[in-house]
C-alpha cells in the first residue's frame, strides 16, 4: 500500500499520529493526516488541565472537536490520558485527603470516558506512573502519596464501569529496555493485574527514542508483555533525527510480534513536534516524506 494506515491495515494494525486541535485549520496538516494515519490521539486536548480546570467543571471543546473529526472520516482514537501527576492543575495536586482525592479521581474518569464512551478505542488509562531508575516503584504523587499503590487498579476498575468497550492502557516511556528495572516493575504490575482479574487489555510503550533507536531487547520487551496476554502498542514514537534504520527497527520489532497491534508518532511534520529541534518525525516542516517514512512504510 502506497500509505502509512493502509500498510498497517494490510496487518491487521494501525498507523496513528498525535493531533493538536489548534492545528485543524492548516491545510497541509489535515492533508497528510486524512492521507496517511488511521488513528489519532489528542496531544494535549483530554489532560486534566484541558478537560477539569476546576472541580466537576469540565470542558471539553477540543477534544470533541479532535474526536468528532476523526470519527467521521472513521480514524480510531486512542485516549490520552485520564490520570497523570502531570498536567495536572493545582486544585487536584494540593487535595491532602485521601477520601475527596478517590471521588474526585473517580469522577474525573467516570465522567471522561463516559463523555466518549463507544468511540475510544484504547485508553491510557494511567500514565507515567513509575518512577525512572533502578526502584521498579511508582514516582511520587498526589494519587501515589494519599491513595497507595492501589490508585492505579482503581483507576482501571472505573475506566471499565464507565466504557467497557474501550481497550485499557498502562502507558509509560523508558520501559523499552528489557533489562530496566522500570521495565521489570511495569511488567509486575501487570502480571499481578492478570492474575487478579484487573481490568487491563495492553501496555503503551511510548517511545521517545534517542538517534540510536530502540533498545535490542525492545522485540523481547513487547513480546514478554504479550505473553501476558496483553495486547502492546507504540504510543507516542519519535526519534532525535530519524535516523531510517532506527524507524526502521522500532517497526520491525512490532511487526514481528502479534499481539503488538498499532504504532502512533507522537505529531505529523517536525515543526508540530514537543522535540521539534530533533527533527525526530516521518515529515519535514514543509510537510514532505523524509526518508524515515520510507524505511517505516517498506518495513510494515
Ligand atoms: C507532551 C506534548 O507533546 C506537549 O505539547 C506538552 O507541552 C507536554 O506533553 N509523554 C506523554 C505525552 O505522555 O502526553 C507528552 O506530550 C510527552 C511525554
Amino acid at each position: 500500500a502506497s500509505t502509512l494506515g493502509a500498510q498497517a491495515a494490510q496487518s491487521g494494525r494501525y498507523f496513528g499520529a498525535a493531533v493538536a486541535a489548534g492545528k485543524l485549520g492548516d491545510g497541509t496538516y489535515t492533508g497528510i493526516l486524512d492521507r496517511e494515519f488511521n488513528s489519532v490521539t489528542p496531544e494535549n486536548e483530554m489532560k486534566w488541565d484541558a478537560t477539569e480546570r476546576s472541580r466537576n467543571s469540565f470542558t471539553f471543546g477540543s477534544a470533541d472537536q479532535i474526536v468528532n473529526r476523526a470519527t467521521a472520516r472513521g480514524q480510531r482514537v486512542r485516549g490520552h490520558t485520564l490520570v497523570w501527576h502531570s498536567q495536572l492543575p493545582s486544585w487536584v495536586s494540593s487535595i491532602t485527603d485521601a477520601n475527596t482525592l478517590r471521588s474526585v479521581m473517580n469522577n474525573h474518569i467516570t465522567t471522561v470516558a463516559s463523555r466518549y464512551k463507544g468511540r475510544i478505542h484504547s485508553w491510557d488509562v494511567v500514565n507515567e506512573a513509575f518512577a525512572d531508575g533502578s526502584s521498579s516503584q511508582h514516582r511520587p504523587s498526589v494519587f501515589q502519596n494519599l491513595l497507595g499503590n492501589g490508585f492505579i487498579e482503581q483507576a482501571f476498575r472505573t475506566a471499565r464501569s464507565a466504557d467497557p468497550a474501550a481497550k485499557l492502557c498502562y502507558n509509560d516511556y523508558n520501559i523499552e529496555d528489557w533489562n530496566a528495572a522500570k521495565t521489570q516493575g511495569v511488567y509486575r504490575m501487570v502480571r499481578d493485574f492478570k492474575a487478579r482479574g484487573v481490568p487491563i487489555d495492553c501496555v503503551g510503550l511510548q517511545a521517545h527514542f534517542g538517534a540510536g533507536g530502540p533498545p535490542s531487547s525492545f522485540q523481547t520487551t513487547l513480546s514478554s508483555f504479550a505473553a501476558l496476554g496483553v495486547d502492546v502498542q507504540i504510543t507516542e514514537l519519535d526519534i532525535a533525527q530519524a535516523p531510517t534504520s532506527a524507524y526502521a527497527n522500532t517497526v520491525r520489532a512490532c511487526m514481528n510480534v502479534a499481539r503488538c497491534t498499532g504504532i502512533t508518532v507522537w505529531g505529523i511534520r517536525d515543526s508540530d513536534s514537543w522535540r521539534s529541534g530533533e527533527n525526530p518525525l516521518l515529515f519535514d516542516r514543509n510537510g514532505n516524506k523524509k526518508a524515515a517514512y520510507r524505511s517505516t512504510l517498506t518495513t510494515m
